[in-house]
């Protein structure tokens, strides 16, 4: 499936650039572009230099919620709260929030999923991976059709199992030490429910279970911040082993500066899981918007990305970080300031 175990997950948001795409597959890593929240255009324009240099590449996509899943009416009362609880912060920004949220159907909110289905179908890619949920067996389908291999992200056995009924050639495997987003589509046990078997997991268990499970090729993420955790995680199973966190801070990422500075900092000392800035759980590290927001914020995504939208952008205009979503896996006192081939290579040295 990949002809190095070490990929650089995509990171949407702006982390991941085309120049950080191109550098770590210079230095022998596979690479996956991040599709997410781009318009069609936006994404044909980013992956043309891929194209271009002729290399093997992913790109990945957001899963949207169908939109037959209309918004409950409760979920609207718990926006309307969320809202009502972020006015002083927004204010003291001079951020406004929005007082309308789009619907479900609108593109933004379906992550303009049709017309880069259409795009890759059109003007396919090597590989192309997908989040937050599955995509349906019939695009898959057309995706191999039209010579792509597809990826899926899963993560728990539950999970890997529907991934595999919808055709997919290999599976990333998230585990919940990872920065960003939680890959999870299926409900995840409350926390501290003791029957859950997967609690306290770690990424080898975990890669174990799903490999035990699915004959899937796997690819394992989270929390993978050295040669060591790697190792432990191919030796269980995986075929590959997907960093994020580490890249955060190379030269080539897009991060905002904010961000990578925060990841160096000694104030901050530990990750949270958090629907604070999105509505959908993710792992930052740990700031005031986060300690302040987290009990709070609904499960409502994206519906919660676009309502704290101007108050992380007015938090990163007035150089604040403390209203800023700092994606960070558990690893993240590992990552270099460091051109990306430097972080590959060091991955590679080992494996
Ligand atoms: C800043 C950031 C953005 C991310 N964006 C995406 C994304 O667009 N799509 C996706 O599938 N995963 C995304 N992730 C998750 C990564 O693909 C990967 O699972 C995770 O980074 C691995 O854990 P690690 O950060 O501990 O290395 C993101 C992670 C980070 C840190």
């Amino acid at each position: 499936m990949f002809s190095t175990p070490l990929i650089a997950a995509p990171m949407a948001g702006g982390t991941t650039t085309p120049e950080l795409t191109l550098a770590v597959q210079g230095a022998g890593a596979f690479a996956i572009a991040a599709g997410g929240y781009k318009t069609a255009e936006q994404l044909r324009a980013h992956i043309a230099p891929l194209r271009a240099s002729g290399l093997d590449f992913g790109v990945n996509l957001f899963v949207p919620r169908p939109a037959a899943e209309l918004r409950a009416r409760e979920q609207d009362a718990l926006l309307d709260a969320y809202r009502t609880a972020l006015l002083a912060t927004a204010a003291r920004y001079g951020a406004e929030l929005p007082q309308e949220l789009p619907s479900a159907e609108d593109p933004p909110v379906q992550d303009f999923w049709a017309e880069k289905i259409a795009l890759l179908l059109a003007d396919p890619v090597p590989v192309v991976s997908f989040t937050f949920g599955l995509a349906p067996a019939s695009v898959v389908d057309q995706l191999h059709k039209a010579g792509t291999r597809v990826l899926a992200s899963v993560t728990s056995v539950p999970e890997a199992l529907a991934a595999a009924e919808t055709g997919v050639d290999a599976l990333v495997v998230q585990h919940t030490n990872a920065g960003g987003h939680t890959a999870a589509f299926l409900p995840v046990p409350a926390a501290g429910d003791s029957s859950d078997p997967a609690k306290n997991r770690t990424l080898p268990q975990l890669i174990a279970a799903v490999s035990a499970a699915v004959e899937l090729p796997l690819v394992a993420a989270g929390g993978v911040s050295d040669a060591a955790n790697a190792k432990a995680a191919l030796a269980a199973g995986a075929q590959a082993v997907a960093i994020g966190t580490a890249l955060i801070r190379t030269h080539e990422s897009g991060a905002r500066s904010l961000h990578k500075d925060a990841l160096a900092d000694p104030a901050y000392t530990r990750t949270t899981l958090t629907r604070a800035f999105t509505g959908k759980l993710a792992r930052a590290l740990e700031n005031d918007f986060v300690r302040t927001f987290t009990q709070a914020a609904p499960e409502a995504y994206p519906e919660v990305h676009f309502l704290t939208a101007p108050l992380r952008a007015a938090a990163a205009a007035a150089a604040d970080p403390q209203s800023l979503n700092l994606w960070a896996g558990t690893g993240w006192k590992s990552a270099q300031a460091a051109p990306a081939a430097d972080v590959v290579q060091a991955f590679l040295r080992e494996l």
